[in-house]
């Protein structure tokens, strides 16, 4: 995934800088809730933006999730991973911190049911889901933050349930590797973080999540970093969690 696609946003827009994200939440919500309406329009309600790889992962994770189970799109956007995941058969529920990027899911995915959520404090039952995504949802977020959804997605799975992760792969996730001050035309505040694989993966792993797959592919379209994708699996017994 592009964030934002290359043509919605030229390279003089980009900062970078090394600084500290600030608390995210808050700051992560306002601005999404900037881009919303643009957001659908530019990236799309398909994933033709998407390379053979997304779709491959998406997939994959379908097929992974058990029969019938129900699965959450955590931090799903407008709502196109939401989409997907039902076109392939999944029942699906999407949750985001951002309520206009979720007023055009509803628009566009009617089919979907959405609600609104931090995915540090998901409003979900403990066990309440056979699989979850995180599809490009934790790239705003600093390892702190990371590890409190890390612990919230294992609560929230059933044993056995599966969890996907897209993101940004870069060498060192302890700072932002940039900063969007602009994106589809608005001006916004979101840091951009890009993690090593083994480093979010024993991130995962402490809270129970035991890796089975990981693809990463190289920058396509103008992307400045390799893209990740991990799909991991909750044991039979984590804190706090349904067992
Ligand atoms: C890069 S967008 C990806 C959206 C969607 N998954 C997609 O691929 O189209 C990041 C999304 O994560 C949401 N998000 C970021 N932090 C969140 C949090 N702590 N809890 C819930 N949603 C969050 C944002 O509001 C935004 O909609």
């Amino acid at each position: 995934m592009t964030f934002p696609p290359p043509r919605a946003l030229a390279p003089a827009e980009r900062t970078v800088s090394s600084r500290r994200a600030p608390g995210g939440g808050p700051a992560v919500r306002a601005s999404y809730d900037t881009v919303a309406e643009d957001d659908a329009e530019l990236v799309g309600q398909g994933m033709e933006p998407e390379a053979t790889w997304e779709r491959a992962v998406l997939r994959a994770f379908a097929e992974s999730v058990a029969p019938g189970g129900r699965v959450g799109d955590l931090g799903c956007g407008t709502g196109r991973t939401a989409g997907r995941l039902r076109g392939l058969g999944v029942s699906v529920l999407g949750v985001d911190l951002s309520p206009q990027m979720l007023r055009v899911a509803a628009r566009d995915h009617r089919e979907v049911p959405f609600r609104t959520g931090d995915m540090t404090r998901l409003p979900l039952a403990p066990g309440a889901l056979a699989g979850a995504l995180a599809w490009y949802s934790t790239v705003h977020s600093p390892d702190e933050q990371v590890e409190a959804m890390a612990a919230e997605f294992a609560r929230v799975l059933a044993p056995g349930g599966v969890l996907c992760v897209a993101f940004k792969v870069g060498a060192d996730g302890s700072a932002p590797a940039g900063w969007l001050r602009h994106a589809y035309g608005h001006e916004v505040r979101l840091p951009v973080y890009r993690r090593p694989v083994d480093a979010l993966c024993a991130l995962l792993g402490r809270h129970g999540l035991t890796e089975t797959a990981r693809v990463v592919r190289g920058p396509d379209g103008g992307e400045p970093s390799p893209q990740g994708f991990v799909l991991l699996r909750r044991g039979a017994r984590v804190a706090g969690s349904a067992s």
